[in-house]
């Protein structure tokens, strides 16, 4: 995922790539290499490398378990924190994350990319004009087969700890509400390649009754949903369809007769691409515009801990086979 952030890193004007740190040096050299970054400082130790560069802002895309020392390590340097998702490996780590970034009075934020979107960010701006009503109930599900080799294939839970954080991230925003429980299940089928929970489902509740279905599975063959899901969002007069890319469709109640009631197809408008096109470049650029501006970004660490006790409190479920109430 480095690729990705230095390439967004390289569409923000007056931000500087000073150096770059990877425990295996060659994959530093490589990237450096191969993006033309000859002035960034390159090395395996995270501490010299912020010293030596005198770098303000640490951009962390290790792998999950680093992110915690790594974010500590940034934090102690003075530097604000852009994380990959998911902000840490367990809860326990992210609530330390959380105090010591209050410590250090610095922004810690994490690159939740989906939420970014041209899709979702049409479908968020036309579910407030309230033309289907209060919502009722998300339904999203996730089907691909994807063969990433690495440490997914090798981890516990690997469908909601390494994916589910953007569905549940999304469902969060897109509700504008808090999840208060869930009833999860995870499982591996017979054909997966990975070591753990390929599949999982997890229903849900949040604040005023709104309900959130998710199915999915990261070894399944045949049908592939776009990577941001498929969704159906209820509300008390009609519903929305999203199909993860271009097609949002939506149906209102045109009346109150007969067994079935009619309803009307409405317009869904779809946002200028333009400013979508790279979700990576959106977050990075936002996040620099809250640091000079002052403003709180989304998904900094304060609120993006709650979709992840959203993942963690599905695994909570699925290993004790009951609801679990979400903190
Ligand atoms: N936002 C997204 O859409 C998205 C997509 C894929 C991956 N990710 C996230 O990006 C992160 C990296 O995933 P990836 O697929 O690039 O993994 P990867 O295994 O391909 O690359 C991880 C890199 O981190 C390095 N590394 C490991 N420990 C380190 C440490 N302590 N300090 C510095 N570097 C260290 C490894 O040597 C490797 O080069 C993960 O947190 C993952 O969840 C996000």
């Amino acid at each position: 995922m480095s690729r990705a952030w230095v390439e967004a890193a390289g569409a923000i004007p007056g931000l500087d790539l000073v150096g770059l740190v990877d425990v295996r040096q060659e994959a530093a050299e490589n990237l450096a290499a191969e993006r033309k970054l000859t002035k960034a400082l390159i090395g395996t130790d995270l501490d010299t490398v912020l010293a030596q560069s005198g770098a303000n802002i640490l951009f962390v895309c290790s792998i999950p378990e680093a992110h915690l020392p790594n974010i500590l390590t940034g934090l102690r340097r003075g530097c604000h924190v852009l994380t990959e998702k998911p902000l840490a490996a367990t809860m326990p780590e992210a609530r330390t994350l959380e105090r010591a970034a209050q410590r250090a009075s610095r922004t810690v934020a994490v690159m939740q990319n989906y939420r970014y979107g041209r899709g979702i960010r049409s479908l968020k701006k036309f579910l407030a004009t309230g033309k289907i009503g209060r919502i009722t109930s998300i339904d999203a599900e996730f089907y691909r087969g994807c063969h990433f080799g690495g440490f997914r294939e090798a981890m516990d839970h690997v469908l909601l700890l390494d994916m589910g954080i953007h569905p549940f991230d999304m469902a969060r925003f897109l509700a504008g509400a808090s999840p208060l429980a869930v009833q999860a299940q995870e499982w591996n089928p017979s054909n997966s390649w990975y070591r753990h929970g390929a599949s999982a489902s997890a229903f849900f509740e949040f604040e005023e009754g709104v309900t959130f279905n998710y199915r999915g599975s990261w070894c399944s063959q045949g049908f592939d949903t776009e990577w941001n899901g498929s969704w159906r969002i209820l509300g008390e007069k009609g519903c929305v369809r999203w199909d993860g890319a271009a097609k949002i469709e939506a149906e209102v109640v045109a009346g109150k007769t007969g067994f079935t009631w009619p309803k009307k197809p409405m317009q869904v408008p779809l946002l200028d691409e333009k400013p979508f096109s790279h979700a990576h470049t959106v977050v990075m650029r936002e996040f620099i515009r809250c640091l000079n501006s002052d403003r709180v970004p989304e998904t900094v660490i304060t609120d993006n801990i709650r979709s992840l006790a959203m993942v963690h409190g599905a695994i909570a479920s699925a290993r004790k086979q009951r609801r679990v109430l979400l903190p």
